[in-house]
C-alpha cells in the first residue's frame, strides 16, 4: 500500500463537492478548496500554525458585534475588499473604493452648499463638482451621501463629544448635475487596532494610518452607484494607505481659496463624479 498524496486528497475533497446543485456555489467551493489546499502544500503548514489560524479567525469573529465588523477590517487590511471592488468596477465611471466601517445610513438631507460639520472640526473647505453620466451629460437628481472624520481623527460614532450625524450629509443635484458642500479638510486617522486585525498589522510591521479622505456614495436613478473617496494630494500616507484604498484618479489638491471663492472657506477642492448606466435586467 502506498501512502496517500496531498494531490489525491485534494481530488477526493473536490469530488465530494462536485455535485453541489447551485452552479455558482459549486464554482466558488471548487476554487476555494483548490487554493486552500495549494496554500497548505506550498507553505508546508504545520498543525500548530493551522491551530493558530483557527484561533485568529475565532478571535476575529468574537470581536464582531452590531457596530464592529472585524472580518471586514481584516479583509480591508489584506487588500481583499479593494480587490473585489476592482474586479467589479464599471469602465469609464469614477473608481470606487472601500466603504469602511463608519458609514451610517440616514444622514440628514442638506441644502446645496451647506456645512456638514462644526467650526471646531477643522479647516473650512468647499468641495464642489458635477455628477455626469459617461457621456458627460449632467445627472439631475443624483444623490451624494458624504461623511468624514473630524480633525481629531474620529467619526461622530466614535466620539461622544460630536453630535450624531456630525460631518455627514446627503445632497441632491439639480438639472446641471452640480453639487457643493462645506466641510473640513480631511486628516489621516488610525483604523481600530484593538482587535486581531490590529495584531496582524503589528506582527507585519505595518502602520495603521488611513490616507486623509472624504467618503461619498454617489447614486442616480438608472445608474450604478459608486462608493468612493476624495483623497488629499498632500497626504503622506497616499502610498501606504493601511487598507489599500487609494487610486490615483481619486486624489485631488485642496487649494487655498482664491479671490473668486466664497470668503468663509480656507480650501477648495474640485471633484467630478461619473456614473455608468445600470445594466438592463
Ligand atoms: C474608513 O475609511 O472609514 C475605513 C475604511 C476601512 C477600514 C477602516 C476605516
Ligand atoms: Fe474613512
Amino acid at each position: 500500500m502506498t501512502a496517500m498524496t496531498p494531490g489525491q486528497l485534494t481530488e477526493q475533497v473536490l469530488a465530494a463537492y462536485a455535485d453541489t446543485p447551485d452552479p455558482r456555489l459549486r464554482q466558488l467551493l471548487t476554487s476555494l478548496i483548490r487554493h486552500l489546499h495549494a496554500f497548505a502544500v506550498e507553505t508546508r503548514l504545520t498543525p500548530q500554525e493551522w491551530l493558530a489560524g483557527v484561533e485568529f479567525l475565532t478571535a476575529t469573529g468574537q470581536k464582531c458585534d452590531s457596530e464592529r465588523q472585524e472580518f471586514v477590517l481584516l479583509s480591508d487590511i489584506l487588500g481583499f475588499s479593494s480587490l473585489v471592488d476592482l474586479i467589479n468596477a464599471a469602465d469609464g465611471a469614477t473608481e470606487s473604493t472601500v466603504l469602511g466601517p463608519f458609514y451610517v445610513p440616514g444622514a440628514p438631507a442638506r441644502a446645496m452648499g451647506e456645512q456638514i460639520g462644526r467650526p471646531e472640526d477643522g479647516h473650512p473647505t468647499l468641495v464642489r463638482g458635477r455628477v455626469t453620466d459617461r457621456a458627460g451629460r449632467p445627472l439631475d437628481g443624483a444623490t451624494l451621501d458624504v461623511w468624514q472624520s473630524s480633525t481629531n481623527g474620529l467619526y461622530d460614532t466614535q466620539d461622544p463629544r460630536q453630535p450624531p450625524f456630525n460631518l455627514r450629509g446627503v445632497f441632491v443635484t439639480g438639472p446641471d448635475g452640480a453639487y457643493q458642500f462645506r466641510t473640513v479638510r480631511p486628516v489621516s486617522y488610525p483604523i481600530p487596532t484593538d482587535g486581531p486585525a490590529g495584531g496582524l498589522l503589528h506582527a507585519a510591521g505595518r502602520h495603521h494610518w488611513r490616507a486623509a479622505h472624504i467618503h461619498a456614495i454617489v447614486s442616480a436613478p438608472g445608474h450604478r452607484p459608486v462608493t468612493t473617496h476624495i483623497f488629499d494630494a498632500e497626504n503622506p500616507y497616499l502610498d501606504s494607505d493601511t487598507v489599500f484604498g487609494v487610486k490615483d484618479s481619486l486624489v485631488r489638491r485642496f487649494l487655498p481659496a482664491g479671490p473668486g471663492d466664497p470668503p468663509d472657506v480656507g480650501y477648495v477642492t474640485d471633484m467630478d463624479f461619473v456614473l455608468a448606466a445600470a445594466e438592463a435586467s
